[in-house]
């Protein structure tokens, strides 16, 4: 990995920050392959808990479901959050759910628009896709003890690659002016911090359910569950405080969607 100080500027990030402890050591790469990795390493080394790794370029970006995360220069933010915790194993997916709705939040903060949730994790403006995040886990003695949470937001991009270009929308796209990818990370670890602190101490998302489900894009809407076990289709009716999405299926049964097994995908499109 090659170091550089200048890009994104070291301070330009910690100077505005207003947390107590995350990301005030944030590590700056010119070009990576990914910052996932470079987070996983850093806690396997005995990095310090909160430390955010910020890159200008992967070259080997990672997706959700193995697929590659398209990573150019100069345009777009890729970030991983190390965190040290101890936890059980089904509440990784929680995290990354509270993670959505920071970034969520923050964007509708700095950009001013109408950024949504797709359940669990894909922030959407006016349906399609404009950040993902990439949850890894170490596990030690059936507990998680590491968490990397990787987030890609499509900033000042123009256009897509024809694979993604029906799917894809970034801040330029939506807005027409280019936003600064600091003020915009700044953002995100501000308001995460305080939100990971309540998740630790609660260990689950009663605290937070109905503002995600505020957020959520695919609330009232009509969805095709993709489990591995069977297919099926219902109305999305929002999270539980587990995290799970609680889909009314034709019966009038209705079905709790943990987030590690299958995805969702709405009936007519991506939403
Ligand atoms: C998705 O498929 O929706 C998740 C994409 C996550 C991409 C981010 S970019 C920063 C971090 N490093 C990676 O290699 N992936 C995540």
């Amino acid at each position: 990995m090659e170091r550089q100080r200048d890009f994104f500027k070291e301070n330009e990030i910690t100077d505005r920050l207003n947390t107590k402890w995350m990301a005030r050591k944030t590590i700056f790469l010119k070009s990576t392959v990914s910052t996932n990795l470079d987070a996983g390493k850093l806690l396997d080394e005995g990095g310090a808990n909160g430390t955010l790794v910020v890159a200008d370029e992967q070259t080997g970006g990672k997706g959700r479901r193995g697929r590659s995360w398209v990573s150019p220069p100069g345009e777009a933010v890729y970030m991983s959050l190390a965190l040290k915790l101890d936890f059980e194993p089904d509440k990784a997916s929680m995290l990354t759910i509270v993670m959505a709705y920071a970034v969520a939040t923050a964007l509708r903060k700095v950009t001013g628009l109408d950024a949504g949730i797709k359940w669990p994790n894909d922030i959407v403006v006016k349906g399609r896709k404009l950040c993902g995040i990439l949850t890894e886990m170490n596990m030690d003695g059936g507990r998680i003890r590491n968490v990397v949470i990787g987030i890609g937001i499509n900033v000042n991009q123009c256009a897509f690659d024809d694979e993604i270009k029906e799917t894809a929308t970034s801040v330029f796209v939506e807005k027409g002016q280019k936003t600064d990818r600091s003020v915009l990370i700044g953002a995100i670890m501000d308001c995460f911090e305080g939100l990971y602190e309540q998740f630790v101490k609660e260990q689950d998302l009663g605290f937070l359910c109905d503002e995600y489900n505020e957020m959520l894009v695919n609330r009232d809407r009509h969805v095709r569950v993709l489990d591995p076990g069977e297919e099926y289709e219902g109305i999305a009716l929002g999270i539980n405080t587990a995290g799970e999405l609680i889909v009314r299926k034709e019966d009038a049964s209705e079905v709790c969607v943990y987030a590690g097994e299958v995805s969702v995908r709405g009936v007519y499109g991506y939403v």
